[in-house]
């Protein structure tokens, strides 16, 4: 089908005989909705809203092949029993023109003994895994070879279920790489010493997948461009390993950035969109085979101009098209307004994957429960009135309008977003102001009545004529009894978080504390030592023309001219920052020289210095200004008012995440 717009994004490509109809991949991503190991409906359900969306590639899994590679509630493919389950699902997406692969999954080292029954995890040789801080043990030759036929067992399920092709998965760190890399593989037989001998594991599970399924069926393997990690492998052997597997007759690479175990981020929002193409590149330039480029790749017009500049022959879209599965056709047709674009946040799919959770997502509510819901239009036309255009009433009044509701939003600000104004000031976090342009399209789109600057009072409620009242009037800063802080604040040396995140200016002073080091003090760092560094332009201009020394430039892009101290009373700092974001976040201040001081409690503030005690000692801070970031109580102040017409909703009712907000106001909107 011609497409009207991205005509190469959406032109058809060949993987070994196979056609798949465009050059979008809906990649594997384990998402939690298999208990038993065995395909639910509840899955089903998230891929075939994906098929219907016109995704050209859909890569299920990772499944595991064997007891030791991955856990039970991985998607399984180890025995016959899951056959009929994949078969079913093979044949629902097919229905809708998708190509369908299978990845097979063998985790090695970064399975954890507790997924698999308690045994020892088993990888190359016994080097303890950062991930999981257990030490595998290493495979023996027998072993080995038995693994390879659970591969190729694995491939023929896949291929006796209707699938039209694997994916063998050899990045982020799992088994292959285990073997690919000198430092987790220090064998003295002949899989381990000479790059040639690291491969020689990953090649025999790819020959015996291939002797397995004949040469007909595609096979296309995940490789790390470069695995992030100090004295491991580069694009360099990956690249090397690449040209060894063509010569094989494989069909394809999918081409992600580095292992579970780097120190750069790969999936969080710090991470510029596609940033990890150039290593698609690299490889692509290698070999013949169509190659496939990952990560952060969320707007149909750079994956155009990946494809067109020749970086790669494929995308994989991920998130993207967890945030919205209509996302291809939406692109196909121009219709970019109405893409709800990932955010990167991970607090749906990821950080709920690492809390054992079903995958859920920030920016599209109804994801994990698109076999159980469906937003159907009312039958009883309501007048409601929402009020608040923070998260939740943005979400609850879309979803009403959406369901024929009459809806009408009061906000007391002259804009929308509540604190996810604040959020997209921070920066890399650009992605919630798009958000909210979303939002602001969709109330168009949707007829929703939106009355900006109109604040509602307990005395105007009454008067608003609506059948229902749905409060979402988010929270307020929380305002800790410590002694001075009244006085600081009336004289203008404690700001207010949120002030200052509100583009307030910081003042002069090099030397800053914030009390709180929650995600808000977190963000307020991040803000404040971006002061002084030296902006992405000026370091490109630089590097460019070979003007400065490389270490000199990244230096100055990291080095901040404000002091920052942090004081968190808890023992963590960041603690409610999701487990896949904080590590970044936390490497960034570091970075920036931020000094963050945890179980410590703030008992005094004066002029130009802040008092806190830490193991019943009690320190004094130089702090040319105050940073006030002590957390948010819900702001409601119709609390006391009795009308059965009032529902509250988000922060209003309880402080939480913005994830919750969302939800529980895509929730509301559905009960009425
Ligand atoms: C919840 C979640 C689960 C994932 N599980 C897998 C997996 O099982 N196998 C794999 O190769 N990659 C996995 N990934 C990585 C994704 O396939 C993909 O590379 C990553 O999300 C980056 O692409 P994106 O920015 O388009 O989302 C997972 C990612 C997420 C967010």
């Amino acid at each position: 089908m011609d497409s009207e717009y991205f005509n190469i994004l959406f032109s058809p490509i060949m993987l070994g005989n196979l056609e798949i109809k465009n050059r979008i991949v809906f990649p594997a991503m384990h998402l939690n909705y298999t208990p038993e190991g065995y395909v639910t409906d509840q899955m089903t359900a998230f891929y075939e809203n994906r098929a219907r969306g016109g995704v050209g590639l859909i890569v299920v899994g990772g499944c595991t092949i064997d007891k030791v590679g991955g856990g039970h509630f991985m998607i399984r493919l180890d025995t016959d029993d899951f056959v009929p389950g994949m078969a079913d699902l093979a044949k629902k997406l097919h229905a809708h023109g998708t190509k369908v692969f299978t990845q097979l999954y063998h985790a090695g080292r970064y399975v954890a003994s507790w997924m698999i029954n308690g045994d020892t995890p088993v990888s190359a040789s016994s080097v303890p895994s950062k991930l999981t801080n257990e030490t595998p043990r290493p495979l023996t030759k027998e072993e080995i070879k038995q693994i390879q036929q659970y591969y190729a067992d694995a491939a023929m399920r896949a291929k006796k279920a209707g699938m039209d092709g694997i994916e063998i998965l050899a990045s982020a760190g799992y088994l292959i790489c285990q073997f690919l890399s000198p430092l987790t593989n220090q064998r003295i037989d002949e899989y381990g010493g000479t790059l040639d001998n690291r491969m020689r594991f990953g090649i025999e599970v790819y020959k015996k997948i291939r002797e397995a399924v004949g040469d007909d069926f595609a096979i296309i393997m995940r490789l790390s461009g470069s695995d992030f990690v100090k004295g491991s492998n580069t694009i360099n052997e990956t690249v090397e390993f690449a040209k060894s597997l063509e010569q094989l007759g494989i069909n394809g690479f999918n081409i992600t950035g580095g292992w579970h175990e780097t120190h750069v981020p790969q999936l969080t929002f710090s991470v510029p969109e596609g940033a990890f193409s150039y290593l698609a590149m690299k490889v692509k330039q290698a070999v013949k085979v169509p190659v496939i480029a990952s990560n952060r790749i969320n707007n149909p017009g750079l994956a155009e101009r990946f494809i067109n500049d020749g970086w790669a022959d494929m995308v994989v879209m991920g998130r993207a098209l967890i945030a919205d599965p209509m996302f291809p056709e939406k692109a196909r047709k121009g219709q970019l307004h109405e893409i709800n674009s990932c955010i990167a946040c991970n607090q749906g799919c990821f950080d709920n994957i690492f809390n054992g959770l079903p995958a859920g997502c920030l920016v599209n509510p109804i994801v994990g429960r698109e076999h159980e819901i469906k937003i159907s239009k009312t039958g009883k036309p309501k007048k409601i009135a929402v009020i608040g255009a923070g998260p939740a009433g943005l979400e609850a009044a879309v979803t009403l309008a959406k369901r024929g509701h009459k809806v009408d939003l009061y906000e007391k600000e002259k804009w929308i977003g509540g604190q996810f104004n604040l959020a997209s000031v921070v920066p890399d976090k650009e992605g919630f102001y798009n958000l909210l342009l979303y939002y602001a399209h969709q109330l168009e789109h949707y007829g929703v009545n939106l009355h900006l600057g109109k604040p509602i009072s307990k005395n105007n409620l009454s008067k608003l004529k609506a059948d229902e009242i749905i409060v979402a009037t988010g929270a307020a800063p929380l305002i800790p009894n410590i002694e001075g802080l009244e006085e600081g604040i009336e004289d203008g040396y404690v700001k207010l978080a949120w002030d200052i995140l509100s583009n307030e200016f910081a003042g002069t002073s090099e030397n800053i504390v914030i009390i709180g080091g929650g995600a808000v003090g977190c963000d307020v760092a991040v803000y404040i030592t971006q002061d002084g560094t030296m902006n992405e332009k000026t370091a490109r201009f630089l590097l460019e023309n070979d003007a400065e020394d490389p270490l000199l430039v990244q230096q100055l892009l990291k080095q901040s001219t404000r002091k920052v101290i942090m004081l968190e009373m808890l023992d963590k700092t960041g603690k409610d920052i999701g487990k896949s974001t904080r590590w970044p976040i936390m490497q960034q201040l570091k970075r920036r020289g931020v000094k963050m001081y945890t179980n410590t409690k703030v008992t005094r503030i004066e002029e130009g210095k802040v008092f806190a005690e830490s193991n019943g000692q009690t320190q004094a801070f130089d702090a040319g200004i105050i940073v006030l970031a002590t957390g948010v109580i819900s702001h409601n102040p119709f609390s006391k008012i009795k009308d059965k017409r009032i529902h509250v909703i988000g922060d209003a009712q309880i402080t939480a995440k913005a994830l919750d907000a969302i939800k529980q106001g895509f929730e509301l909107a559905l009960t009425l």
